[in-house]
């Protein structure tokens, strides 16, 4: 399940479409995506995250803001994502940029996550280097024995991000390599235009 808020805009529309076509398939994963962000460097890179909610804003997802995807997107908040259903033959592309989403939805999703992973979110300092899985299922239990399940909250570094869209390209696979792209580009007037182009 993921969330769904006012979606007017076509790209959006589009994309909500082929992810409920993936959702009633079945599928597992469904409302994954790959992310990629730069380094100071420029070096890219890439991971997968979940979806957690599309609208007109952007796509939305989970994640811990000191990670190392983190510290690439407060550098550089430009990022591309990437979804692929292999069982639909589609793919969508997605250019960007991130923001932070609100305190009050960070909150809301964070509250919304069972016990374990809300301790886990707020022991874990993700991307670093630790030195066993085992230290680190103590500490969350040390945190459990410790600490009253009604005074977890939200720690900073945990949160939303909101990616926000400046091109959308939809992928169809088709025979005998006659694919179709269909790009939307948001124009400087903050309308969308859309070409097709060759596969
Ligand atoms: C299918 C799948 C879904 C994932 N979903 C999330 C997610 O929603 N948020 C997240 O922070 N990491 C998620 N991960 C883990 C990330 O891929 C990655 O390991 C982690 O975010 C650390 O990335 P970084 O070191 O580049 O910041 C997921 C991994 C997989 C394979």
């Amino acid at each position: 399940m993921i969330e769904k808020g006012k979606i007017s805009q076509e790209p959006f529309i589009e994309i909500l479409k082929t992810l409920e076509e993936a959702e009633s398939s079945n599928l597992v994963d469904w409302n994954a995506m790959n992310i990629a962000s730069v380094d100071q460097s420029n070096q890219p890179s890439s991971r997968m995250v979940l979806l957690k909610k599309i609208s007109d804003e952007g796509l939305v997802f989970y994640t811990n803001y000191n990670s190392r995807k983190g510290k690439e997107i407060k550098l550089n908040p430009k990022v591309a994502v990437n979804f692929w259903w292999r069982e639909l033959k589609k793919q969508i592309r997605v250019e960007g940029h991130i923001e932070k989403a609100s305190k009050e939805d960070s909150d809301n999703y964070f509250n919304s996550r069972p016990l374990k992973s809300r301790v886990s979110a707020i022991i874990s300092n993700q991307s670093s280097i630790i030195p066993s899985y085992e230290d680190l299922t103590k500490q969350i239990d040390n945190y459990l024995d410790h600490n009253d399940k009604s005074s977890i909250k939200r720690p900073d570094h945990c949160g939303l991000y909101i990616v926000i869209p400046n091109a959308v390209e939809f992928w169809q696979e088709q025979d005998n390599r006659t694919h179709e792209r269909l790009k939307y580009i948001l124009e400087d007037s903050q309308k969308w235009s859309s070409h097709l182009l060759s596969p």
